[in-house]
């Protein structure tokens, strides 16, 4: 049986490489899966990724991916040989980019596809032309994007329900926008705490800041931790 820690992912969106393995250090008694996004891998590049998984942990390395399909299947590869456990493309690179992702990736890797981003609005989307609602363009999204063999999808925990009735088990779905009671929404507008989150489905929990900026961090894991098993 899965481990409930198991499905948390802590977001480390740091600047520099000590703070993130500071971070890393502080919480791999209980979290083993981080989260390495724009800021952190600008910053430090593949060595910080190679630190992190030499203390054992997992990485969803976050670039959400969006170019040519060559380009995207060359940094698939890049890492692929890195050894990362995740990584992220936009799937409105469309389907021609998503197979050379998906064909590019080392077999024990998964390739989540990213629909629309949550800071995204209708307006948003009238602005490059898309006449539809979000939840509309998540589906059409989505739907090309499993057809073109992604493994997964990252999306706001409010569409983990849509998703899940549409593909069944066979696509993982990662939420990030959570907040425990407790913590500040910050910039989260649309956020569901992480019981909610799990029990509507979602296969794994993208956290940062109510951790990470939290004075004690491992005692927010922990009362994340107490939390779900109550
Ligand atoms: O808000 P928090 O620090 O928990 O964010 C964790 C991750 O969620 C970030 O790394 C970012 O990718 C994503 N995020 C998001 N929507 C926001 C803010 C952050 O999807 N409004």
């Amino acid at each position: 049986m899965t481990n409930v820690a198991d499905k948390i992912i802590v977001a480390l969106d740091v600047a520099t490489k000590e703070k993130a393995l500071a971070l890393v250090k502080q919480l791999q008694h209980d979290i083993s899966f981080f989260k390495i996004g724009l800021q952190l891998y600008t910053a430090e590049g593949p060595e910080i990724v190679r630190a992190v998984l030499a203390t054992g942990a997992k990485i969803w390395l976050d670039l959400k991916l969006y170019d040519i399909p060559n380009t995207v299947a060359r940094a698939v590869e890049s890492a692929s040989t890195l050894g990362v456990q995740m990584i992220t493309i936009h799937l409105s690179g469309g389907s021609e980019m998503i197979r050379a992702a998906t064909t590019a990736r080392a077999s024990n890797m998964l390739v989540l596809g990213v629909t629309v981003l949550t800071s995204s609005t209708e307006q948003t989307l009238r602005e490059i032309g898309i006449n539809d609602t979000v939840e509309n363009q998540v589906i059409r999204l989505a739907r090309f994007g499993a057809a073109a063999g992604v493994d997964g999808f990252v999306a706001s925990p409010h569409e983990i329900k849509i998703l899940r009735a549409e593909f069944g088990d066979r696509i993982k779905i990662a939420v990030q926008g959570i907040r425990p009671n407790w913590a500040d929404p910050g910039d989260q507008k649309r956020f569901m705490t992480p019981r909610d989150a799990l029990e509507a489905g979602a296969d794994y929990i993208g956290i940062g800041r109510p951790i990470t900026k939290h004075a004690q961090p491992r005692e927010a894991v922990a009362k994340i931790l107490d939390e779900l098993s109550n």
